[in-house]
Parts: C-alpha cells; structure tokens; sequence
C-alpha cells in the first residue's frame, strides 16, 4: 500500500502530520513518501506542481493531500498558482468522481447556524465531476501568461463544456452510490443539479443523465436547478440523499453543504478514477490566516485517511476503526476551536490527533 503524502500549504502540513500518526497506529503496513506541493512547491521548484510529486501521485495506491493555497500567490501567473497543482493532479490521475459527504455529527449539532431539527440526522453525498466543465475550459485573460508579461485584455472568459462519456460516468457513480445507500437504509434518491433553463451544456447534462437514469430503475431521479439547490439546501437539507453536479456547481455546493454539519473542519473528501487510486482531502482549504498556530482541526484529514483505507487500499475495517475513534473523541467532549461550544474542552490539532490515536487504542 503505497501513499504518497502531499501536506501543501498553510495548515495542510498540521493537519496532514495528524493524519499519517493516525495511520501509523494501525497495524497495517504502508509505504509512505511525502513531497512538496502548491505554494511549497513553488518556493522550492518554481512549479506548485513538480515533475518529481507528480510522479510519486502516480505511482501510488493513493494520495494523502492537505491543502494548498496563500493569498501571497495572487499575484503570479495563472499556471504557477498553488491551485493548479490540485488541478493538475485531479487531471493527470483522471480523478473524475469527487465524494464529499455532508454528515452531522450528532454531538455537533449546536455547532452548525442552522436549526438543530433541520440538521440532526443529515447523511446527504455529493458528488462532484472533477475533471471537466469550465474548469478545464478554454481561459483567456490576463494571467494566463508564464513570461511575467500580460498582455493589457479588455476581456476574459472561459469556455464550459461536457463530453457524453464524462457526463455517463459521473451519472453512473452517482446512481450506484445512491443504490448502496439505499441497501444502508437510505432513500435511493439522485439530485441531478444543473442550469438547464440558461446553460446548454446543462441541458445536455440534464438529458444525458436522465437516459442513463434508465438504467436505475430502483433509484429516483430529480433535476433541480443550481440556484434553487442552493436554497433548498439550507431551507431542507433532509430532502436530498446523493446530489450529482459538474466541477463548478459541486464546488460551490459543497462548500455550503459543509457547513450544514457545523464546520467544514470535520468533512473528508475522495476523488477517484476508474481504477479507484484516489486522492483524499479534507473538503476545507489551507487557512493561512490560522495556519502554524496548531489550533486547526485535523479531523476532516483523519476521516479522509479513513476514506482512503475503504475506497484506494481496500481496508473497511481500519476506516471503521477510524471513524468509530473520531465518534469517541467527539463524545469525550474534545473539541478544536471551530467546533467548541461552551462546555466542551478546547484542543489543539496536535491534542486532537493524539486523542484519536489513544481512542484506536
Ligand atoms: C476545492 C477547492 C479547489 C477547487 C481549488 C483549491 C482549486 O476549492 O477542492 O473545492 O476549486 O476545486
Ligand atoms: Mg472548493
């Protein structure tokens, strides 16, 4: 079982280093190789996104990621922006089908700004098309350079485009998904989010996934446009079970489903190709503004090791163990500052991760 481990910037390498002595404690045996990535890289290399690192992501079972990202890197070129490293590994690795689970944790039902009864219980899946749509569009603008000159644009855009088989194969991981789920207990539902009535490729994305649809029958199928699916999510986010959308909408969805459970802090994320190598991240970013103060919360990085285990290095029983120490050191009360409440013990990410590694003991 081969990991390559990518900390990233800002407090991807806290959070990471909680992660790998998480995993460390399993008695399972792992090949683990750290390398730069992002704006690290850069500093480093020049590049956020080495030869040498893409390389290592390649060449592994998985890919354990932190984050990357720092408001200091606005500035450069397009293609040298910390960014285009998770870009281009998503790329490379044909890393098509994101997985960011929204759960609510029981004991962090407070935490969320949303009702306790319009949270407590929420299990929904997202699932974001990783590899096309805008994303991967044609851009055109002022950065866009790599010569450090930039041509004075009176415009900029960039083109959105799906192809059949990319909206086929996203449709097909969301419809199984939803049919495991439904074997769970769940409700076998498919939210298709689209922006059919403004957007032709939406409509195309909308079409396509209803013939595929065909194929499901046990599996309900609804469309709903992306503006509403935003409004939906926080007036009731119970309706929804696995959510389907492109690279962009799931972006932005997901990032506001995250905070439904209360803190983006705790939200894993896994995103696979057709042969299940995958790279697992937590669904937050880098946090310059708290990064090196040791107070992030390592969890969503933890569960993403977890994630891993089940979904790259076929190990169910490890993640399990994971997760079920994440649900202790929940229920012991220990919380890391996004996620405290008054009468709960404030930790730090160090005291986090240590606590999660005596509770797999
Ligand atoms: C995410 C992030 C990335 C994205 C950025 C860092 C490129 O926001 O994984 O959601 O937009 O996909
Ligand atoms: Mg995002």
């Amino acid at each position: 079982m081969k990991i390559a481990v990518l900390p990233g910037d800002g407090i991807g390498t806290e959070i990471v280093a909680e992660a790998v002595k998480v995993l460390n404690t399993l008695d399972l045996k792992f090949e683990m190789e750290t390398a730069l990535v992002g704006g690290a890289a850069f500093d480093a290399y020049g590049h956020p996104l080495p030869e040498a690192t893409l390389k290592l992501a390649m060449d592994s079972d998985a890919v354990l990621f932190g984050a990357v990202g720092d408001w200091k890197y606005d500035k450069l070129d397009r293609p040298l922006r910390p960014e285009q490293a998770i870009l281009g590994l998503r790329k490379n690795m044909g890393l098509f089908a994101n997985f960011r689970p929204a759960i609510c944790y029981e004991q962090l039902v407070g935490a969320s700004s949303l009702k306790p009864e319009l949270i407590s219980g929420l299990d929904i899946l997202i699932i974001r098309e990783l590899t096309g749509d805008i994303y991967f569009g044609q851009p055109r603008g002022r950065r866009i350079a790599t010569d450090g000159h930039f041509p004075g644009a009176e415009e900029a855009f960039d083109t959105m485009r799906y192809s059949k088989p990319e909206i086929e194969r996203i449709a097909h991981v969301a419809f199984q998904a939803a049919r495991k789920r439904k074997a769970a207990g769940t409700e076998g539902r498919v939210t298709s989010v689209d922006k059919a009535n403004v957007l032709e490729t939406f409509q195309f994305w909308k079409d396509v996934v209803t013939e595929v649809g065909k194929e499901y029958p046990d599996i309900a199928l609804d469309h709903m446009y992306v503006d509403n699916a935003a409004m939906q999510l926080v007036k009731e986010p119970k309706r929804f079970d696995v959510v389907v959308t492109g690279n962009m909408f799931g972006d932005i969805l997901s990032d506001e489903a995250s905070m439904l459970t209360g803190s983006i802090g705790m939200l894993p994320s896994a995103s696979l190709n057709t042969k299940n190598q995958g790279l697992y991240e937590p669904s937050h970013g880098s946090a310059p503004d708290i990064a090196g103060k040791g107070v992030a919360n390592p969890l969503a990085t933890i569960l993403s090791a977890a994630m891993m285990l089940r979904f790259s290095l076929n190990q169910p029983e490890a993640a399990q163990r994971i997760e079920a120490a994440v649900q202790k050191v929940l229920a012991q009360g220990l919380r890391t500052g996004d996620i405290w409440s008054e009468g709960t013990t404030k930790v730090g990410t160090a005291q986090m991760g240590d606590a999660v590694v005596k509770a797999l003991a």
